[in-house]
């Protein structure tokens, strides 16, 4: 039968909050079979997390940065830190690469702007897959731009055939550096196109630049600096004042939307403290958007490491039952790199991975681009 066949990919995710680059690997035909394979993290060092995050820009000029020598530099790093990490991946996990039908290559985003026609993710495709002999898929946001998406988010079909199963309505937030999240109902058998997603708000990434910025660390360990500080509301209702919260979906978020300077000299306890509040207020917000109250809702990301954090969605978010990805037994780092490993091959089979609702795309359509290897 078309289409039945079963595919073996892997993902290569790198978010927002540029912490790493997560691999995970799964079996698939494209649609509602997904079988979770073994995933992988690899840790950016703190200085080539202050040469990426020294080149994200709110705005620029593409085509000229593109030639930008600094850049290009950068990118064949990160290019080759990618094609470090698969090799480690494939000896730890004993996993022959003959087997492997393609990567789903995410990129590094460093500026990203619609409005302006473009979302920029560095990594060189063309070259990952020459250093492999494995057919790449890159560029996954280019082509839902073109045609007047958002280009993102990108992983709600993901989320979607993930959960299949689950009979409820679910609300899937993903607590990456930026939170995005999917809601669907499949209590009734509701269609792809009533899938409803966005980017709720700034998540890690706002977080780990106060806790960088004012301390050696690279993030807000379980929370533990937010639990001691004092949260400044007045702070949370001027960040809420940006239009973007006032903007209903399809919406997406540049990390480089918001700034600290708001929180001015805050200790650093009471600054962590105030985005942890944020950051769940921006979720709160969302419900407004969706249909009916969600029955569940599931956390995947490194945000649900934040215990901090995960104690204040359950106290706000008192309708819906909240669960982590580890309910289901999915690692919740990985769910983002498996879900461009899925996005991979429903580019080759030539399935549609955004649709009206999920990044404002007036058809749905497929994206990514294929490089194979020469
Ligand atoms: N133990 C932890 N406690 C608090 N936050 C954590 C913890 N582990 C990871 N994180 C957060 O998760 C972020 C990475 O999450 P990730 O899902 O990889 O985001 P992205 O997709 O943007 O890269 C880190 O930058 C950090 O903010
Ligand atoms: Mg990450």
């Amino acid at each position: 039968m078309l289409n039945s066949k079963n595919y073996i990919a892997l993902g290569l995710m790198s978010g927002t909050s540029a912490d790493g680059v997560d691999v995970g690997m799964l079996v698939t035909n494209g649609k509602s079979k997904i079988e979770l394979g073994p995933s992988g993290y690899y840790p950016f060092s703190k200085s080539f997390i202050t040469k990426i995050k020294s080149i994200f820009k709110k705005k620029l000029n593409i085509n000229k940065s593109k030639k930008q020598k600094r850049i290009i530099e950068i990118e064949n790093e990160f290019t080759q830190f990618n094609f470090v990490a698969i090799n480690q991946f494939l000896k730890k996990n004993k996993i022959n690469k003959k087997k492997i039908h393609v990567i789903g290559f995410h990129g590094q985003t460093i500026s990203h702007n619609p409005a302006s026609g473009y979302s920029w993710q560095i990594g060189n495709s063309q070259n990952l897959a020459n250093l492999l002999n494995i057919k790449v898929v890159g560029n996954f946001r280019e082509n839902d731009i073109k045609k007047g998406g958002q280009g993102a988010p990108l992983t709600p079909i993901f989320h979607y055939y993930l959960t299949k199963e689950i009979k409820k309505k679910i609300c899937f937030i993903n607590l990456g550096g930026i939170s995005n999240i999917t809601y669907f109902n499949h209590e009734s058998e509701s269609s792809l196109n009533n899938m409803l997603a966005f980017d709720a708000g700034p998540c890690c990434s706002l977080i780990d630049d106060w806790v960088s910025k004012n301390s050696n660390k690279k993030f807000d360990n379980f929370g533990l600096l937010a639990r001691k500080g004092n949260v400044k509301k007045k702070i949370i209702q001027n960040f809420l004042k940006k239009p973007f919260f006032s903007k209903p979906p399809p919406k997406s978020l540049d990390r480089s939307y918001f700034s600290l300077s708001l929180l001015k000299k805050l200790k650093i306890e009471d600054g962590a403290a105030t985005l942890s509040y944020f950051v769940v207020d921006t979720l709160l917000k969302s419900f407004d958007y969706f249909p009916k109250n969600p029955d569940l809702c599931i956390l995947s990301g490194g945000g649900r490491l934040n215990k901090f954090l995960v104690e204040l969605i359950n106290k706000k978010i008192k309708k819906s039952k909240i669960v982590l990805t580890e309910n289901y037994n999915w690692n919740g780092d990985s769910i983002e790199s498996y879900a461009f490993a899925y996005l991979s091959i429903r580019k080759l089979l030539n399935l549609p991975i955004t649709f009206p609702k999920t990044t404002g795309i007036k058809k749905p359509s497929t994206g990514g681009q294929i490089f194979n290897f020469i």
